[in-house]
């Protein structure tokens, strides 16, 4: 349904009733549950057959839920003020009173919160004045969906309703920044790590080896296809994904622009992968946006497990 004032009303009461709702946000839909109801947070997991070991993001839509949720600090304080609304999930330690589902955090004890830079998600979150735990709306494994047709390709059984608002502006996830001891890069995304550096005065550290962001496995984002990474021109049989001035079937920003690139990813993604083929990418600068594309392109390079 189109995301009218009614519609929002409606998803909302979807929501506060156990349900399961596919929102547009600023970076990718998300498929909305109650973070305070564990069944309604389970059939997130079931909808898109997710590894239940990987922990979702809560959204809520001001600072004041967020503090609610987990222990504040003076770098949340100064990312948020930069940041939020927008692209950016802070990982906290949880409070001993949270009202979280446990299934959300996955047995951690922290919990990645954002708000969100789009009109009908934040409308959404007010008028269910609860904190909605979503993770991106696609099948575990496969492309995410920057458009309400991508969400209903994936999961239209699965769901009990989809507010559409068109495509999705910045076109990949959030930038995933741990707060739980010295501020670390769990995920690069919609926000560029040189600007957060630029907001915390200090560089962010790696992440630690081996876990903080679970859902960081290596096969991801995969389309059906193989798809090969850095390539100059497509061999026999091969789609090609071009950039700048290496044009192709189709090219993720003619005018080499990386947030152009990022927002028509999953969407180039997801039109070549309708075709079967396989796929050559070409070359992306590993700079501002082009580090969040090349993650997202080398998980959907990587053999599959
Ligand atoms: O842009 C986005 O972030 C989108 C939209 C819908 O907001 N959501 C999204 O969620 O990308 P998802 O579930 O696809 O990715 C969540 C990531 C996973 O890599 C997960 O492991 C990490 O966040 N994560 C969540 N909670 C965490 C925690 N407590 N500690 C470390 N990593 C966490
Ligand atoms: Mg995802």
């Amino acid at each position: 349904m189109t995301a009218s004032p009614s519609a929002i009303q409606s998803a909302a009461e979807i929501l506060c009733a156990g349900g399961l709702v596919a929102f547009p946000t600023e970076t990718v839909y998300g498929l909305g549950a109650d973070a305070t109801n564990g069944r309604a947070v389970a059939a997130i997991f079931a909808a898109k057959g997710r590894p239940s070991f990987n922990p979702l993001i809560v959204h809520v839509p001001d600072i004041k839920a967020a503090r609610a949720l987990c222990q504040w600090s003076d770098a949340a304080d100064d990312l948020a003020a930069a940041f939020w609304p927008g692209p950016l999930s802070l990982v906290m330690p949880l409070r001993a009173d949270t009202p979280l589902s446990e299934l959300v955090s996955a047995g951690l004890p922290s919990v990645a919160l954002r708000i969100p830079d789009h009109p009908a998600a934040l409308a959404l979150l007010r008028a269910t004045d609860r904190p909605i735990a979503a993770p991106s709306a696609n099948p575990s494994g496969r492309i995410s969906p920057t458009t309400a047709a991508h969400v209903l390709a994936g999961l239209q059984d699965k769901i009990d309703a989809i507010l559409d608002d068109g495509s999705c502006a910045v076109g990949v996830e959030s930038t995933i920044v741990g707060l739980t001891d010295t501020p670390r890069l769990l995920r690069p995304g919609g926000v560029a790590t040189s600007d957060l550096e630029r907001a915390l005065g200090s560089p962010l550290s790696a992440p630690k080896p081996g876990i903080s962001a679970p859902g960081q496995i290596a096969s991801h984002y995969a389309p059906s296809a193989s798809v090969r990474l850095n390539a100059r021109a497509a061999r026999d049989g091969e789609l090609f994904l071009g950039f700048g001035d290496i044009s192709g079937d189709l090219n993720l920003s003619p005018s080499a622009d990386l947030s152009e690139a990022a927002a028509n990813l999953f969407a180039c993604l997801h039109t070549l992968d309708a075709k079967s083929a396989p796929i050559a990418v070409a070359p992306i600068p590993e700079s501002g946006l082009g580090r969040a594309v090349n993650d997202r392109l080398r998980r959907a390079a990587a053999p599959r497990a």
